[in-house]
């Protein structure tokens, strides 16, 4: 996903690992496994890991001191070593890290070098096993032999066959402590298999292991005689990586455009996927522009042909247009271009996914605002099945249709990973929300196109001899908004000015009627009315909006429908105290009296505007001067 971390490995990696097993003879490149291992909290990934680190020797000198002097002090194996605590030791390195909870360690054997991805296992963190499954080539899963296949276990699988890996290790840890009972061993896999064959996973291979005692993880057990299968560490060595990457189709999004003087003007950026040579045919998306690449541009001269992760900077033989985020791809194999996409999300917010609410979405170099249109279902871990839902929850996977703000290109992430893949950001907090996954183009769109009208917006704007605009208000009820809109509209229409007034109260009883005051009721409020207002300038007029559009991410969509010059956010700044006080319609004693719920200011909440381009001191000056305030600075701005 867009926020791994690069790994060190790959830097060496020419392209991805490729399947082939050396014999580790000095000087033969040994092939790479990348393996993600997935448990809940006490299934012993930490153990686990510490002990494949530990037993190919990968612990310094160093370290192994101060691990004997903490198994002693701070141990559960009574002052035995505790491989746990080597991994949790690392754990406490990565955290500094900061933008990821994915750890990303490395040991190799004679045979191979690996990089596991190892997350934790608390049920808030599936959001960074999907980061790591996105990067990986199989996936390790522990369970409990005492508690067999649970939940976790399900989301887990469920969760690593989205993301496209076809096979699966299943470690029966513990098995000490069911006494290496094969019996027991044999239900488990019996109860994954039949869980399994539901999902898109080609391969599960069962290994019963007791990470603690290193049972069947690097070495074959005694205590198990009846398995017949390797360890863990030989099955891993032997894998064969499947190699994906290198047949996906070449695609090349543009990071910047390089232009150091005229006679020079490249387009840099990392090949994606696939690779390309000098004199391949090229066509750039979304404009659809063709041409052929000229040259290959690197920091040590000119290269005939680019692979798979490699940075170059390409010219062309043509002088197009091409901006950062555009993608090259070959003239005969495109990728898809849509402004509204079906996806699974793996939703990783605390607050729930809503309907309506605009997320900044991340996918190679493309950002976009996207809205999520409709949820068309969630998966239900434990059945596989798709179940009707009005929003997601943390740890959820849902399939939704998006909207977004301009059109992306993209490939269906089942055909190429790479560029189907996108991180959706909650743009108030900053964080990652979601893991998705592009289905797809909504081809419930593509019936629908835009239509352009021979009269359009800026000849309405000229017959009105105006520069349309939104003049945004928001604030607290009570805040004098409305009157103050209304006066400024008052002083427009006597200027000779066309304008509209949407007031929050008046639009409510028609065209938003059917919405209450929940937060979903709110962004759709918004939503309508913001749409509404696009339309009246779309129509050349000066709008004016007074709602009270408590949430920013919601007042961010409606500023996100408009050109930078056309919306103007008022942020009437009137004290709580002030409006209730005031309580002109007599509705905060009533909230106060429990009579109305969800009360903006009592038990709803009103998040201040920081990008407001006119702050109004509500409490401080009559209305009148407010709006002549208001006037004023919009002439300075030559906005009237
Ligand atoms: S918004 O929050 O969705 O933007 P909007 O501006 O449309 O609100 O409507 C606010 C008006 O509805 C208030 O001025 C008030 O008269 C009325 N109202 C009724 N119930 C509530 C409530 N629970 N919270 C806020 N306003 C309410």
């Amino acid at each position: 996903m867009q926020d791994t971390p690069t790994d060190p490995a790959s830097e060496n990696e020419t392209g991805h690992a490729t399947g082939s097993h050396s014999s580790g003879e000095p000087g033969r490149e040994r092939s790479l496994l990348r393996f993600l291992t997935c448990g809940s909290v006490d299934d012993g990934k930490s153990t686990l890991i510490g002990r494949l680190l530990y037993d190919s020797q990968l612990v310094a000198e160093d370290q192994l001191a101060s691990l004997q002097k903490d198994s002693k002090a701070h141990g559960t194996q009574a002052g035995e070593l505790d491989l746990a605590l080597l991994v949790d030791g690392l754990q406490a390195e990565r955290e500094q890290g900061i933008t990821i909870d994915v750890a990303y360690r490395y040991f190799s054997t004679l045979k191979r070098k690996f990089i596991v991805a190892d997350t934790p296992g608390h049920e808030q963190y599936t959001r960074n096993m999907a980061t790591g499954a996105s990067t990986c080539d199989m996936a390790v899963i522990l369970v409990d032999a005492r508690k067999g296949i649970i939940t976790q276990t399900k989301r887990h699988s469920c969760i690593v066959s989205l993301l496209g890996l076809k096979s699966v290790v299943l470690a029966v840890n513990k098995m000490d402590l069911v006494e290496y009972s094969e019996d027991r061993f044999n239900e488990i896999v019996a109860d994954y298999i039949e869980f399994a064959e539901k999902l898109d996973i080609e391969e599960v291979n069962a290994i019963p292991i007791s990470a603690l005692t290193g049972e069947n993880v690097t070495e074959s057990s005694d205590k198990m005689g009846w398995f017949e299968g390797s360890s863990l560490l030989s099955f891993l060595e032997e894998f064969d990586v499947p190699d994906n990457k290198s047949h996906a189709p070449m695609r090349y999004p543009v990071q910047w455009v390089n232009r150091p003087d005229l006679n020079f003007r490249g387009f840099s950026g990392t090949l994606a996927s696939g690779s390309l040579s000098v004199g391949d045919d090229i066509v750039v998306l979304p404009s659809g522009k063709e041409s052929k690449i000229d040259r290959i541009v690197t920091y040590n001269g000119d290269i005939e042909k680019a692979v798979t992760g490699q940075s170059v900077t390409l010219t062309l033989t043509d002088e197009i247009d091409i901006s950062r985020g555009d993608v090259i791809a070959p003239k005969c194999d495109r990728a898809e271009t849509a402004q509204q996409i079906e996806s699974a999300l793996i939703w990783m917010g605390e607050e729930p996914l809503q309907i309506g609410r605009a997320y900044q979405l991340k996918a190679s170099h493309q950002t976009v605002i996207a809205t999520v249109s409709r949820l068309d279902h969630k998966i239900d871990v434990n059945t596989l099945d798709q179940v009707d839902a009005k929003q997601l929850s943390t740890n959820d996977v849902g399939v939704c249709e998006l909207q977004l703000s301009r059109p992306i290109v993209f490939d269906p992430y089942a055909k190429n990973s790479e560029m189907g893949n996108f991180i959706l950001i909650d743009r108030l907090s900053n964080t990652t929300v979601a893991a998705g996954l592009i289905k797809g183009a909504d081809r419930r769109a593509d019936n629908v196109h835009w239509q352009h009208t021979s009269v359009d917006k800026s000849a309405r704007a000229l017959a009105k001899g105006q520069k349309p605009c939104c003049l945004w208000f928001t604030g607290l009820s009570g805040s004098g908004k409305s009157t103050i809109a209304n006066v400024l509209e008052n002083k427009l229409h006597m200027a000779g000015q066309h304008t509209y007034l949407l007031d929050g109260d008046n639009v409510r009883h028609g065209l938003n009627r059917d919405l209450g005051f929940t937060d979903e009721d709110r962004t759709e409020n918004i939503r309508r009315v913001a749409e509404a207002a696009k339309l009246m300038v779309d129509a050349g007029l000066i709008v004016m909006v007074s709602f009270i559009s408590p949430f920013k991410a919601d007042r961010r969509l409606a500023r996100s429908l408009f050109n930078d010059d056309e919306f103007i956010e008022i942020y009437v700044d009137t004290p709580l105290e002030v409006c209730e006080e005031r309580d002109v319609k007599g509705l905060y004693a009533k909230a106060r009296r429990g009579e109305i719920k969800n009360f903006t200011g009592i038990d709803s909440a009103y998040e201040v505007p920081e990008t407001a381009e006119i702050v109004l001191p509500g409490a401080e000056e009559p209305s009148e001067d407010l709006a002549d305030e208001v006037v004023k600075i919009l002439r300075r701005e030559k906005i009237i």
